[in-house]
Order: structure tokens, then C-alpha cells, then sequence
């Protein structure tokens, strides 16, 4: 009986409704073998295959048995792409075994969906020849509506699957997204993997130079040992490093391992390290595109644990800076006062001792008596002495004005040598200067870097005893002039060498201990550099740096 045109066209359209409007396979394959059933007659069996990889998946249950023994037909319906339609199953053309038993004849239809083949639709009919030309076309058409069926249901599935990803991505982002420090990081991270994937170990490698070094890993076997570094190129770690992509390999290894992953990690292009994943099944679609969005997250929270862990570094210096520079300033505000007191009374007493001094001149004058004369000559060099003291003092005291402009250091350094010459009297000492040509003219105050050079000079004259050397050199080092004053006399003990700068310290009879502050203060004003090394019997060597650039 044939079926009138119009009839068809009415149950395609309404076919067409149902199909598009459903996303229950097993609905959608109800109404289509309800509707096939009504204008196709004697129809034994029919179903629908979803093709999910190389799986085919059946709508309606179907024995196993059937779909192993006709793998070869549908194989060979899948490479066709097109029907195959086996008139008469007894001249077994095709290497076919009849889902049902009575079936004379079969009808199988690759659903595709833009060339791709989504799934399979067969039926089957107790006739020879049961279908006609017009039931293959017919059928043909309901098989692309459900082409667009089943590859919007996958769609549906896939989205379904995304969402979870994107949610546990998301889930996990909110845990390592905190002010981690790197190693607490790595460690989170490399455990949350660990159980979304139920993998048997998760390791994070990261990259310095051409090798991965093993950073953390986190394991659920106590037997994984894993190399503590891999080079690039080599290994699953080393070739997704070298790849820049994700490898994923299965095979099967010790402790139950049998596929890895590995994941590279960037940061702005850069590879930073690679996540490797050994699990005990085949990772999936899924599973691979969450890796892959997870090790982004990953990247950018490991690059936050790195700014964290430079600011904290950072911050830790900047208070240690904060204390010794308010340390200092106590300091210089220490002193300041007392400078602003002692010139005050230092004044006072110059003038004391002034008259004190002007009276044991009376007294040398005006007395005769030999034993007073010898006492006020003893009182006036006493004086003169704490005279020369106060205005040390005094000059150390007094706020510096510098009166700068270019010189040649060398220069400089021979002048202060020249009156320096009464630090050497008695004494056997060997002068050495020594300076590399073409110096460049430094911007100075020449007085007072004189009155520094007399200092360290004076000094070292002072801590030979009687026989030794000064050497003095001068040479340029990258973008600084370095000036180097050595003695190999009596040294420095190492409990004193934090001291010496600090003022009145002394271990001179006579000396007042303002020398080296007086240089300090000096060189601090040029922007200079001063820093000593010292061996007690050897000798000193005090070393002045001067940048040339401010
Ligand atoms: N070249 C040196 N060798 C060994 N010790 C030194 C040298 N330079 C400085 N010192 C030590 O540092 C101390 C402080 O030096 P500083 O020049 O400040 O004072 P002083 O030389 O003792 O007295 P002043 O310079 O006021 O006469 C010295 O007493 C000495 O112990
Ligand atoms: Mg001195």
C-alpha cells in the first residue's frame, strides 16, 4: 500500500516538531518507531545507535553479542557514509547478522551532522526487499532530523560537563587563590588535584634554565618515587615542557599506574614548570580540558605566591631599613644636641684656659723661683693640649658646609701626605702612592677630603710602631672611584672595628676619638662610601668609594 504524498510530508513536519523540540533520545526513538511503524508495514526491529567515540551506544537496550559480532559491517557503514541497504539477507552481500531472527531484509542510515556521523539507524523487516524506494528517502530524512537531535543532546551533555569543570576550576581557583607562599601553594594545589582526579600521584616540576626540577608532589602510594630532575625533551614532563603542550600517555607502569599527564604551566608565554598527573585509568575529554584550565588558574595564583613572597621579602627589608635609619637619626639627634651644648661650653672654657694660660705666662715672666717656673711651664703645655683637644672637639661639633668643586683627588692625597710629614717623625716608614692614569676630576670639597686623608693618614702613621708601609691607591671600578689607604701596622681588634667610628672612642693616650667621625661625617656629606678591613698585627686597610654618577 503506498502512503500519499501529502500524508508523508504532514508526519515529517510533525516528526520534525517532535524531534526538535525533545532532548530524551528514548522519547524522540518512541514516536519515530511509532510513526515508521504506521506507514512502513512489517517492520520486525529497529533502533538507534549513538556513535560516542568508538562506542556505539543503543537508544533502546540491545544485546552485546550482536553489536561485537557486526563491529566489521558498522566499521564499514561508518567509513561509507552512506545507507547500505541488504535487499535479501540470505545472499549475504554483507558480512551482516540480523538483530532479529525473522529479519528477511535491512536498512541501516548513518545519522550525520555536517559529515559527521553521530550515530546509526537501522531497521529490519520480515520481507525480502521490505523497504521501497520512497520508505529509503523517507527514512533518510528522519534520520537527518536526528542528526540534529542526537548532536544537540551531545551538545546539551558537553555543556552539562563544561559547567562542572568550569565549577570545580572555579572551586579550586577560590581555595589557591589566597596570599599563599609558593611552597604552601604548590602544596594545596597539588593535593586538590590529586583528588579531583583521583590520581595515584600529582607533581609539580619546575623549570630553571634547560632542566625541570622536581618541586612538590603530592601521592596516595607510599612507593612513588619520583626523578628529582628532568631534562627538557625527555620524559612525559620534559617533552610537554619542550611542546608547550599537553601529553597525555597510557601505558601501563609499577604501582598500578597506568596513564600520565603532563600539563605545561605559563606565565605571559613563559613556561614556568609542568604538572604531571599519574592516574590508574584513561584520562578523558573532560578531565583533559579541566587540566588545562586548572593549570591556568594555577599559573596565575604560582605567579602571586612569587609577587607575595618578593613584597614580604621586600617589606622585611624596608623595616630593617626603617630601624637602622631611625637609629641613626637618634643618633645624629643625639649629637646635635650635644653639639649645639658642648660648643656653647666649650667656648666657656677656651676662654678659661685662655686666662689660666695667660697667667702661667705671668708667672714665667714675673717669678723667679725656678721649681714654680718648671710648674707653670707644665701648665701651660697641659693647657695648650686641652686647647688643641677642645677645638677638635669643636671642630667636629660644627655643621658642615661643603665648598664644592672638581679636583683631582690624587692631588688632593699628596697634599694631605705633605702635613701629615710630622705623624712620621722618628718612625721608618715607607710611603707608597699608586694611582691609575687618567683618573677622572672628582667633585669635592678639597679642604675637608684633605682633612680626611690627614686623618687616615695620621692614623695609620700612629699604628706603626716603628718600622712598616703606607700604601695609597686610587683606581676606577665600574662607575665609582675607589681610594684604598694601607697600613701593616699594629691592626684593628675585631670586638673594636664597629666602634671606631663612633666619636671619643680611642685606644690613644691623648687621642680624642674624633678623627674617624669627623672623616665619616665629612664622606657622608659627599655621598661617599667608607668601610674598613683590619687584622690585628697585620695591618688595615681603610677603602673609600666615590660614585661617580649621584
Ligand atoms: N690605621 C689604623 N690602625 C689601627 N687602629 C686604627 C687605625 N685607624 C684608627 N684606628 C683605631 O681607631 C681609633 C679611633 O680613631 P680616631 O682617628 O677616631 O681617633 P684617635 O686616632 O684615637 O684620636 P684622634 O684622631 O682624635 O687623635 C683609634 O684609637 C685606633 O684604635
Ligand atoms: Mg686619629
Amino acid at each position: 500500500m503506498s502512503i500519499p504524498f501529502d500524508f508523508r510530508m504532514q508526519l515529517l513536519l510533525s516528526l520534525s516538531r517532535e524531534i526538535s523540540g525533545s532532548l530524551n533520545l528514548p522519547q524522540i526513538m518512541r514516536f519515530v518507531k511509532f510513526s515508521i511503524q504506521t506507514f512502513i508495514s512489517n517492520i520486525v526491529w529497529m533502533n538507534i545507535f549513538e556513535v560516542e567515540k568508538d562506542k556505539l551506544i543503543p537508544v533502546e537496550k540491545e544485546e552485546k553479542e550482536y553489536l561485537i559480532k557486526n563491529e566489521k559491517f558498522f566499521s564499514e557503514l561508518k567509513k561509507r557514509k552512506e545507507y547500505i541497504y541488504i535487499e535479501d539477507l540470505k545472499e549475504k552481500k554483507y558480512d551482516y547478522f540480523p538483530f532479529c531472527k525473522e529479519a528477511k531484509s535491512a536498512l541501516w542510515i548513518p545519522i550525520k551532522r555536517w559529515d559527521k556521523i553521530e550515530g546509526l539507524f537501522g531497521i529490519e523487516s520480515e520481507l525480502v526487499k521490505g523497504f521501497k524506494l520512497e520508505d529509503v528517502i523517507f527514512l533518510r530524512i528522519i534520520s537527518d532530523f536526528l542528526g540534529v537531535s542526537i548532536s544537540n543532546i551531545k551538545l546539551l551533555r558537553e555543556n552539562e560537563e563544561r559547567k562542572k569543570d568550569f565549577e570545580s576550576a572555579y572551586e579550586i581557583s577560590l581555595q589557591i587563590n589566597k596570599p599563599f607562599k609558593k611552597e604552601e601553594l604548590v602544596k594545596t594545589f597539588l593535593k586538590l588535584i590529586s583528588e579531583k582526579f583521583n590520581s595515584i600521584y600529582t607533581a609539580f616540576f619546575e623549570k630553571q634554565g634547560d632542566i625541570l626540577y622536581l618541586f612538590d608532589y603530592y601521592t596516595t602510594s607510599n612507593k612513588i618515587s619520583l626523578p628529582h630532575q628532568v631534562l627538557i625533551g625527555e620524559e612525559i614532563c620534559g617533552k610537554s615542557a619542550l611542546s608547550g603542550k599537553l601529553i597525555k600517555e597510557y601505558k601501563e607502569e609499577a604501582e598500578g599506574i597506568k596513564s600520565k599527564m603532563a600539563i605545561p604551566v605559563f606565565w605571559k608565554e613563559n613556561l614556568v614548570g609542568v604538572i604531571e598527573i599519574g592516574g590508574e585509568k584513561d584520562f578523558s575529554e573532560n578531565e583533559i580540558f579541566l587540566a588545562n584550565l586548572l593549570s591556568n588558574t594555577f599559573s596565575l595564583s604560582y605567579q602571586n605566591s612569587k609577587y607575595y613572597e618578593e613584597l614580604e621579602k621586600y617589606i622585611n627589608e624596608m623595616e630593617k631599613l626603617v630601624y637602622e635609619k631611625t637609629q641613626e637619626l637618634i643618633k645624629t639627634e643625639k649629637f646635635a644636641l650635644i653639639g649645639q651644648m658642648s660648643s656653647v661650653v666649650i667656648h666657656e672654657i677656651k676662654n678659661l684656659l685662655a686666662g689660666i694660660s695667660a697667667m702661667a705666662e705671668f708667672i714665667l715672666l714675673k717669678v723667679p723661683d725656678e721649681k714654680i717656673c718648671e710648674i707653670a711651664k707644665m701648665m701651660k703645655e697641659e693647657v695648650e693640649k686641652a686647647f688643641k683637644n677642645l677645638s677638635n672637639i669643636l671642630e667636629y661639633v660644627k655643621p658642615i658646609k661643603l665648598d664644592l668643586k672638581k679636583t683631582r683627588i690624587e692631588e688632593v692625597i699628596k697634599k694631605a701626605l705633605l702635613l701629615s710629614q710630622g705623624f712620621f717623625e722618628g718612625k721608618n716608614i715607607d710611603v707608597e702612592l699608586n694611582f691609575e692614569e687618567n683618573l677622572p676630576e672628582i667633585v669635592m670639597d678639597e679642604d675637608k677630603i684633605k682633612e680626611v686623608f690627614l686623618n687616615l693618614i695620621s692614623n695609620a702613621a700612629q699604628a706603626i710602631e716603628s718600622k712598616g708601609f703606607i700604601k695609597i691607591r686610587g683606581h676606577r671600578k665600574n662607575e665609582f672611584v675607589v681610594i684604598e689607604v694601607e697600613d701593616n701596622g699594629i691592626g684593628i681588634k675585631k670586638e673594636d672595628i664597629d666602634k671606631i667610628f663612633e666619636p671619643f672612642f680611642t685606644t690613644k693616650k691623648g687621642g680624642t676619638g674624633l678623627g674617624l667621625p669627623r672623616v665619616k661625617k665629612i664622606l657622608d656629606y659627599h655621598l661617599w662610601q667608607i668601610s674598613v678591613k683590619s687584622e690585628i698585627n697585620k695591618g688595615s686597610i681603610f677603602e673609600i668609594k666615590i660614585p661617580l654618577k649621584i
